[in-house]
């Protein structure tokens, strides 16, 4: 070290400065606490660059052995958490070259020969991500299962179906559990393709103009598990669409989630009473002893905010942001782990309280039973039957519900005599058409919520997940 830089801590930067930096300078520049998740990709990422930098002759050959011994040591350390990181040394990339420098010596230095930290950072980063989504494609899977094996268990059973959270027509309970096992199929899909999208390498754009070295960026490209390097230098070292990407696939799962999420707090509330949620995921009240609470569900609700927040610190950070390499692209980490942490806590969760959800049948048959849920399908039969307007049907039905309420019963309950009042044509068969069970029951239109249809969607399933 020369004489000016000793007066500044930073081995790898510091050859320009005269004096130290202030240390609410080094607090706001360090993200070490953040980027040391990156570590096992940054070693990878070494381990892969100083082979090609040998290949091409770039360094010798006994260099770059020493570089591989050295940074294996470091990849043990961190494997069993025993590497020390100092935020003295800023991030994950100087922490692990001043390791490998205390460890080999001046070797070290040439490590970062035709490489910047500009397209360490997002190759690290792009691995990372790699990694993470394939993750939460594997829980997703694990909730579709588990969702799947509720909905096959239920499928016929009979509850309302809402619309503005009102009775609008009966369902089946392994209906609506499958509108859910749809929504992650979707998520999945949308994180294989930002999975497939993100995998282009940066690695080789150097600061942001390429490098005069004659690298090898297929070389890295391949061994580092991408499908090519990017085509844009300055592109390369800028780009976090695949983080954007990344976080609203996320957004739209927790989304997804959270939904569901509210469904049980209602459920589970004395009003409905339609499931119970098992003691291991239900917490109790300090002061009611009689209270048994959803905090699982409404954590999930509520967690949702942490991950549609990152998503939107994300574009805010990138709006306006100049190519190429700005500092600003920093904060691009803490935003991303964070989104991810609370995404794959809430997939597990979930996952667990659904595998010991307790559904309470009877109520909910009983509540498919509610007043006037089947007046649809009585209006849809005087329209295939007598071949009236539906708009004439739809009335009569709207006088006979009024008569009903009146009377105080359920549509039902009407003597035949008071249905022909109101329509002359009205005979024995409104009785059936009334009953919630062949609602359900003739509802076989593809998608539809009939046992039938809901049965074969569940073999469909089953067979995709095996
Ligand atoms: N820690 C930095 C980040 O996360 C690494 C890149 C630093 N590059 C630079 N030119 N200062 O973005």
């Amino acid at each position: 070290m020369s004489d000016k830089s000793s007066h500044n801590t930073n081995l790898m930067w510091g050859g320009r400065f005269s004096s130290q930096q202030d240390n609410i300078m080094e607090t706001i520049n360090s993200s070490i606490e953040i980027d040391h998740r990156m570590a096992m990709q940054d070693i990878e990422g070494s381990l892969v660059h100083v082979k090609m930098l040998q290949f091409k002759k770039i360094i010798p050959t006994k260099i770059c052995n020493n570089i591989i011994k050295g940074l294996k040591v470091i990849q043990d350390d961190v494997i069993k958490g025993k590497f020390i990181y100092d935020r003295k040394f800023e991030d994950i990339h100087m922490n692990i070259e001043k390791k490998l420098h205390d460890i080999i010596g001046d070797d070290a230095g040439y490590i970062h020969t035709a490489r910047s930290r500009n397209d360490q950072v997002v190759t690290d980063f792009k691995m990372w991500i790699r990694d993470s989504t394939q993750d939460l494609i594997s829980k997703i899977t694990k909730n579709m299962k588990t969702f799947l094996d509720t909905a096959d268990a239920n499928f016929n059973i009979l509850m309302p179906g809402y619309t503005h959270l009102q009775t609008a027509q009966p369902v089946t309970f392994g209906h609506h559990i499958l509108a859910y096992v749809e929504m992650f199929e979707r998520d999945k899909e949308r994180f294989t393709e930002a999975k497939k999208r993100l995998n282009e390498c940066p690695l080789g754009s150097a600061a942001l103009a390429g490098t005069s070295f004659p690298i090898d960026r297929f070389f890295t490209s391949e061994r580092l598990g991408f499908d090519k390097p990017m085509s844009n230098s300055i592109d390369a070292v800028s780009d976090r669409d695949f983080a954007l990407d990344f976080l609203s696939a996320s957004a739209i799962c927790a989304t997804h989630l959270s939904r569901f999420a509210e469904e049980l707090v209602i459920w589970a509330s004395d009003g409905f009473d339609f499931i119970e949620i098992s003691d291991s995921f239900s917490t109790g009240s300090s002061i009611m002893p009689q209270k048994r609470n959803p905090d699982a569900a409404e954590l999930i609700r509520a967690k949702v905010a942490n991950i549609t927040g990152s998503l939107f610190s994300l574009f805010t950070i990138l709006k306006g942001l100049p190519l190429a390499y700005s500092k600003d692209l920093q904060e691009d980490k803490e935003l991303v782990f964070r989104a991810y942490d609370n995404l794959s806590l809430m997939l597990d969760v979930m996952n667990g309280m659904m595998a010991g959800i307790i559904i309470k049948k009877d109520n909910l048959i009983r509540a498919a039973a509610s007043r006037f849920i089947t007046s649809t399908d009585l209006a849809d039969y005087l329209v295939s039957k007598y071949n009236y307007s539906f708009r004439k049907s739809h009335h009569i039905v709207g006088k006979l519900v009024i008569k009903a309420e009146n009377l105080d019963c359920d549509l039902k309950d009407l003597k035949l005599s008071e249905f022909r009042k109101i329509d002359p044509n009205i005979d024995e068969n409104v009785y059936k058409i009334l009953s919630i069970q062949n609602s359900v029951n003739i509802r076989t239109s593809y998608g539809g919520t009939s046992p039938s249809e809901v049965k074969k969607r569940i073999k469909e399933w089953k067979k995709k997940l095996k």
